[in-house]
């Protein structure tokens, strides 16, 4: 065997290796699966029978999954709709038994099994939510050979490591309309999350309609806001598909839009306008109002009617004080309160707001700056900052769920987020303390990201957090987990996703149609800035467009990541067909420039990615040059070298917020020359 063959096979990339020759490619991977050498033929006379104690939903849920499976296959499978008491065949292929009706609530029982044989597949669940899970592993499940569709005899046991795998979507700061959560709902339960959290308020919008205080939508939402009759529909939207709805209301800072409406809610008098930029802002609620007070009480009271979860997020990050400094007012009520600085004086502002909570029969969430001695344990801090503040608020006693490294905004790679594990073991908590760890969220903020472009930021990378929250803590294979989340892609697209069309589309639309295969072998290798890179322009405002060649380009992508896995793997005695590939790729990249040079200048709109695309020629020149070198077995000269590695050292300069990145990979290939 190969080095790199040791390197990189584990436990569980062996373990899923079997069973995908066998069966369908899994993700999130299940606790335990025994496979067979049975198959289930597919043919269109498939039926399903729904059993025991389901909530409506299941009959939904079984129907869609019928209509999936008839998607997949091609086949006109016969069964009528499934509804109660209805079209329930003598001879199912398929028998789903539920046994209780189950709540979805942060401790409902999400396990569920399924016996796969030659002539029948038996999905058992304790809860109808244990069923939605169990669906969705039995539709990856199916695999095909020349003969046709089947599902691979098996036995598969499950349920979640933890209880909170949560996505945040943030509609605040670029509106997202009904449809756009609505499939993204649908992506979540095909990898099993089950909580969105919905950040519905921020400096630049106010998204939720309140009935209560209409201005707060009406001027703070600018007409983009949801009525609560949408919101409804959302709710049960992602509860028919064991998903629960956390709203967010961002308070005390992040606010201005609330202002725009209401200032008198302000620290510092004044009139107020809708935020353009994007950062951390100076408006701040006014906490040493009563008035303040009265008027968070009848707002939130409202919002704990319309969102039935327990759970009910008042943010509580980045207020950075100022006004509260620069207030007198505020400064007298912080003396003789004996108020010793801002932290303590928030921390007075969410006891209040705990108290508004609690009568409202909801627990309270918020980010990690919440946390201080005065405030309950009973709150749940969202750590978005680091593993150590999510250790010392387990340590203190609060349930705690971890955001920081799913900032899935910052366009990191899967394998980033993959392997950041919300328990690792060297965490140093008690068991006890380890049980307060809910779990997480992979946090979508809006600041970058339209409808168009936000399915693609958000997948297929999602379902490798997914993978982190719902399956064992062993399962940490990198190369496996990308094999499956580039099957999984594709098949999320069944569900109205954009991710992978949107690509296309933008790509044309840039281009007008004439030359979008040169333009393609571009941004194939291309990705935005990470982190904050974007957020660092100067001149970025909300108002700005969303449609450059940045905005089409993806994170992780896939073209970069082959070619620089076939680097790796060269380097470390890897064979031919990687030198091949390696050959293919970078004489694919040289020869597109001449073409790929006329559509740049043909549309003003990709002049700022001129200095890019020849800076890809350049290193695949010099590539070629180093590929040469290896197949000859010569070494060049150290000269040729260091001019090589300048020109990469030049290539990695961004250009259009975008950045190449296969450069690496070329400058392994340089130094492995030596
Ligand atoms: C945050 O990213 N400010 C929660």
């Amino acid at each position: 065997m190969k080095k790199f063959g040791l390197l990189l096979i584990s436990l569980a990339v062996s373990f899923s290796i079997a069973i995908s020759q066998q069966g369908g490619s899994l993700m999130p991977l299940p606790k335990e699966i025994k496979t067979g050498s049975q198959n289930l033929l597919i043919d269109k006379d498939f039926s399903i029978v729904v059993k025991g104690l389901p909530a409506d939903f299941v009959y939904d849920r079984a129907d869609d999954f019928l209509r999936r499976l008839a998607g997949r296959t091609g086949l006109f499978i016969q069964q009528g709709r499934i509804r109660p008491s209805m079209n329930n065949p003598a001879n199912p292929s398929m028998e789903i038994t539920v046994d209780e009706t189950g709540e979805l609530d942060l401790r409902v029982d999400e396990s569920y099994s399924i016996h796969i044989t030659q002539n029948l597949i038996k999905l058992h669940s304790k809860t109808s939510i244990g069923t939605l899970r169990g669906l969705e592993t039995l539709i990856q499940w199916l695999n095909s050979d020349q003969e046709g569709y089947y599902f691979a005899e098996a036995q598969i046991n499950d349920s979640p490591r933890f209880p909170w795998r949560g996505l945040l979507i943030d509609p605040a700061r670029h509106w997202l309309p009904v449809d756009v959560i609505k499939r993204n709902i649908d992506g979540m339960a095909a990898v099993k999350m089950n909580v969105l959290h919905l950040h519905l308020t921020e400096d630049q919008g106010f998204r939720i309609e309140s009935k209560v205080f209409p201005k707060l939508h009406e001027l703070g939402g600018e007409g983009m806001y949801y009525t609560q009759e949408q919101m409804k529909d959302i709710i049960r939207y992602a509860a028919d598909r064991g998903i629960r709805v956390v709203p967010e209301f961002d308070i005390p800072g992040h606010a201005t839009s609330w202002l725009v409406g209401y200032p008198e809610l302000a620290t510092v008098p004044g009139k107020y306008s809708i935020e353009r930029e994007w950062g951390v802002m100076n408006p701040v609620l006014d906490p040493s109002k009563e008035s303040t007070y009265e008027f968070l009480d009848a707002f939130l009271t409202e919002m704990a009617g319309l969102f039935p979860d327990t759970y009910l997020h008042i943010g509580g990050d980045e207020n950075n004080g100022k006004h509260w400094k620069q207030s007198k007012h505020i400064q007298k009520f912080m003396k003789e309160k004996g108020i010793k600085d801002n932290h303590e004086l928030q921390a007075m502002f969410n006891k209040r707001l705990l108290e508004i909570l609690t009568k409202n029969g909801k627990q309270m969430v918020g980010w990690d700056e919440i946390q201080h001695p005065d405030i309950s344990k009973n709150v749940v801090i969202q750590s978005w900052r680091g593993q150590k503040g999510l250790a010392a608020a387990a340590k203190a006693g609060y349930s705690v769920m971890l955001s920081n490294g799913y900032y899935i905004d910052l366009i990191q790679p899967a394998s980033f987020h993959y392997l950041n594990d919300p328990l690792p073991d060297d965490l140093g908590l008690t068991p006890e303390q380890a049980r307060l760890v809910l779990g997480g969220e992979a946090t979508m903020w809006g600041e970058q990201v339209t409808h168009e472009t936000i399915d693609s930021r958000i997948w297929p990378r999602t379902a490798a957090i997914a993978e982190r929250l719902w399956s064992k803590s062993d399962v940490r294979d990198v190369q496996s987990m990308y094999a499956r989340m580039d099957v999984l892609s594709l098949q999320l697209e069944e569900l109205g996703l954009t991710h992978e069309k949107n690509y296309n589309m933008m790509l044309r639309r840039l281009c007008r149609g004439k030359g979008v295969q040169e333009l393609r072998t571009l941004a194939d290798v291309v990705e935005s800035v990470k982190r904050y890179g974007r957020n660092a322009q100067s001149d970025i405002n909300a108002l700005m467009p969303y449609t450059r060649f940045v905005d089409a380009t993806r994170p992780d992508a896939p073209v970069a990541r082959n070619f620089n896995l076939s680097v790796e793997r060269l380097i470390n005695g890897g064979d031919q067909n990687d030198l091949e590939n390696i050959n293919d790729l970078l004489n694919n990249w040289y020869a597109n420039h001449q073409n790929l040079t006329k559509v740049l200048d043909d549309n003003p709109i990709l002049h700022e990615i001129k200095p890019l695309a020849n800076n890809l020629q350049a290193i695949s020149f010099l590539g070629l040059q180093a590929v040469k070198y290896l197949q000859n077995n010569e070494h060049p000269p150290e000269k040729w070298r260091k001019y090589a590695l300048k020109i990469c050292k030049q290539a990695k300069l961004p250009y259009g917020e975008t950045e190449l990145m296969v450069v690496s990979g070329i400058e392994k290939l340089i130094n492995s020359t030596k």
